[in-house]
């Protein structure tokens, strides 16, 4: 069995050469040219689910901070918010419609004061998002619009504990009588993280009476990369650690919208966050804006990823479609939105671009029109209005279509896999036939389900392996395959509406799955060129391999899933090349079901080890039970 792909043996760990009988010999042949692999291979898919946009990976700390619908989307209320009332004071609190903030934000809480004594206070808190992590060092920045019928006075805010320990204050001197945003910073002197506290702000001043209209309530803390309005710094940073190509947004089903007219709309993301209107998401629940167009793109110059933009076109998952007479100011508002990414300053929505901070131009390179139009009958006329249109306007744009019936031409084909451990290992040749015409891959969504898609698949090990055993596939056809992302990339810890995930959180921490770590270790070490495997004297499965090399660091990669409950020795030989006589091994196993958790965070993490290997060229590596590895080689 030959195949352009790694398998790497080593044994697991041990700095002495592994003596037990090979299963299987795999030669990875760097003697004979092997195939380009395309540099964007790995990279994440994003969209709002699980919770995992307001409440995780957006950074703001503030739970319904300006009120713009329930949690489920319908009517607003005060919900996560509470009356402070100390030291006998009274005050109350109530959503006021009578006194919108702006024509988009049509809801303010209303603070009525009615007596502050001597000592007390009145005010409000929020409980943010199950709770408010404060980590010994950060300071966090406040913000807040307010008005008052007649307090002129000052206002303290406040991070506390739940049970009235005050973390850190600071104090806003005065109100004024129209609209005016204030922003105080916060420097709680702690030890420890804890997130059980509430974010409050109240007045002390004795006697105080009257109406203080609130919206935009907000609080971050600092942000990965320090962006305003940015991102939560551990889950960038758990992102940051796969070093991805791409990113390819705003989904999923969280762009298409319950219906045309709930879709997700770009020009209703961008601008001061107090611009916004917010929308029900796809997935049930309010999603503010307040992570948008801007930021996304912002988050892939943060982490160095190629910005794959879906545009809305034309279907929703009332599984509706625009008539085709009816399609140009859909198609219009997608130029619009190209103009907004790519536009100079002297267009129309570069110029709005520039006024939201971000005068340069972003260097867009991929459009994908639609999300899982393989659903659709009417994807041909759809994709074909899009496609001409942004063609015209942006001949060097690649465009990724999103199902395969199109009479017009198709650069990339995004195909999506939510498949068993058995059908995800079988799919490991998927591509080895697939023409190769001129039309790229981009496996925009995948993950291994061993318990049914998608609602109570754990992402334990079998599952981790198996993607391995399919991103191994992937990659050995990255000359096609230019792109591969899991999915969903996130879920909050007891928010879950779909798995596996990628990654887990909670309001203190973040965790990466099995599925994760094998992202990682396949996406970190990434070869340029594919190397085609010999095996002998073994076959095909339990283990799986792909091998490449990387020109800049002179190193050979071989993965290798082991898809089995018991360890596999290989006897690997590198024919034309000899490498250094250590080499390092990076491997993830565990028990069949095991994973990680909020409880256990780190109960399957993969372990880096070095082991020797003879003569230059060849060595035997033990792969554990349920195990993906990776082996570096060094040349000489
Ligand atoms: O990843 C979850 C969902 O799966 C995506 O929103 C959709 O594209 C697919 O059906």
């Amino acid at each position: 069995y030959s195949t352009f792909a790694l398998g790497l043996v080593s044994s697991f760990g041990l700095a002495w050469i592994n003596t037990v009988q090979a299963n299987i010999s795999l030669t990875i042949r760097q003697d004979i040219a092997g195939n380009v692999s395309f540099p964007t291979l790995y990279g994440y898919m994003y969209e709002d689910i699980n919770h995992s946009g307001d409440g995780g990976i957006y950074a703001e700390m503030i739970r319904n901070r300006a009120f713009q619908m329930n949690d489920t989307g319908g009517t607003p209320d005060l919900a996560h918010y509470s009356s402070v009332n100390g030291g006998g004071s009274s005050s109350t609190i109530h959503l006021d419609s009578a006194v919108p903030f702006n024509d988009v934000l049509t809801h303010t809480l209303r603070l009525d004061i009615t007596q502050v004594k001597q000592g007390g206070r009145a005010g409000f808190s929020n409980e943010g998002w199950e709770g408010i992590r404060i980590q010994p060092g950060e300071k966090y920045t406040a913000s807040f619009f307010a008005k008052s019928s007649k307090y002129t006075g000052p206002l303290t805010v406040s991070i506390e504990s739940s049970s009235g320990t005050v973390l850190a204050k600071a104090t806003v001197p005065s109100v004024s009588s129209s609209f005016k945003k204030y922003t105080i910073e916060l420097a709680p002197s702690v030890k420890t993280t804890t997130t059980d506290n509430v974010f409050v702000i109240s007045t002390s001043t004795t006697n105080a009476s009257g109406s203080i209209w609130f919206d935009v309530i907000s609080l971050f803390p600092p942000t990965f990369k320090n962006r305003a309005n940015g991102l939560r710094a551990d889950i960038g940073q758990i992102m940051a650690d796969t070093k991805p190509s791409f990113f390819r947004f705003p989904g999923g089903n969280n762009i298409e919208g319950i219906n045309a007219q709930s879709r997700w709309k770009w020009n209703e993301t961008i601008g001061p966050i107090e611009t916004r209107p917010g929308r029900l998401g796809d997935w049930g629940y309010m999603n503010t804006d307040g992570q948008g167009l801007l930021e996304y793109l912002e988050m892939c110059e943060d982490l160095n990823m190629e910005p794959v933009l879906a545009v809305w076109a034309g279907y929703s998952l009332d599984q509706k479609s625009i008539a085709e007479a009816d399609l140009g100011p859909y198609v219009q508002d997608s130029l619009n939105e190209l103009e907004y990414v790519m536009g100079s300053t002297k267009t129309k929505y570069g110029a709005l671009r520039a006024s939201h901070g971000h005068a340069e131009p972003f260097d867009l390179k991929y459009v994908e029109i639609g999300n899982e139009d393989f659903f659709s009958t009417t994807y041909d006329y759809r994709y074909k209005a899009w496609y001409t249109a942004i063609k015209k306007a942006y001949p060097k744009l690649q465009i990724i279509a999103t199902g395969g019936e199109t009479s017009s031409p198709m650069e990339t084909l995004d195909d999506h896999y939510y498949q068993s451990g058995p059908a995800m290992v079988a799919d490991y040749n998927k591509y080895d036939n697939h023409p190769r015409n001129g039309t790229t891959i981009m496996v925009g969504e995948y993950a291994t389900n061993v318990n049914g898609c998608c609602g109570t698949s754990p992402a334990n090990m079998q599952a981790a392996v198996a993607d391995a055993v399919f991103a191994s596939g992937l990659e050995r056809n990255s000359d096609l395959v230019q792109f591969a992302a899991y999915a969903p990339t996130f879920t909050r810890d007891g928010q879950a509406q779909w798995n596996p995930d990628l990654i887990g959180f909670n309001t203190e921490q973040v965790w990466g799955t099995p599925p994760y770590y094998v992202q990682q270790m396949w996406s970190a070490n990434r070869a340029d060129t594919i190397l085609q495997v010999d095996a002998a004297n073994g076959k095909l499965g339990p283990l799986y391999w792909v091998a490449g090399s990387k020109k800049s660091t002179q190193q050979v990669f071989l993965k290798v899933a082991n898809y089995g409950s018991s360890s596999q020795t290989a006897s690997i030989n590198l024919k034309g090349g000899r490498v250094h006589s250590q080499g390092v091994s990076i491997v993830l196993s565990g028990g069949v079901n095991d994973t990680n958790s909020a409880a256990s965070p780190k109960n399957v993490v993969p372990k880096t080890s070095t082991f020797n290997i003879a003569g230059g060229n060849t060595f035997n590596f033990t792969f554990p039970a349920w195990s993906a590895s990776v082996l570096l080689l060094d040349n000489m």
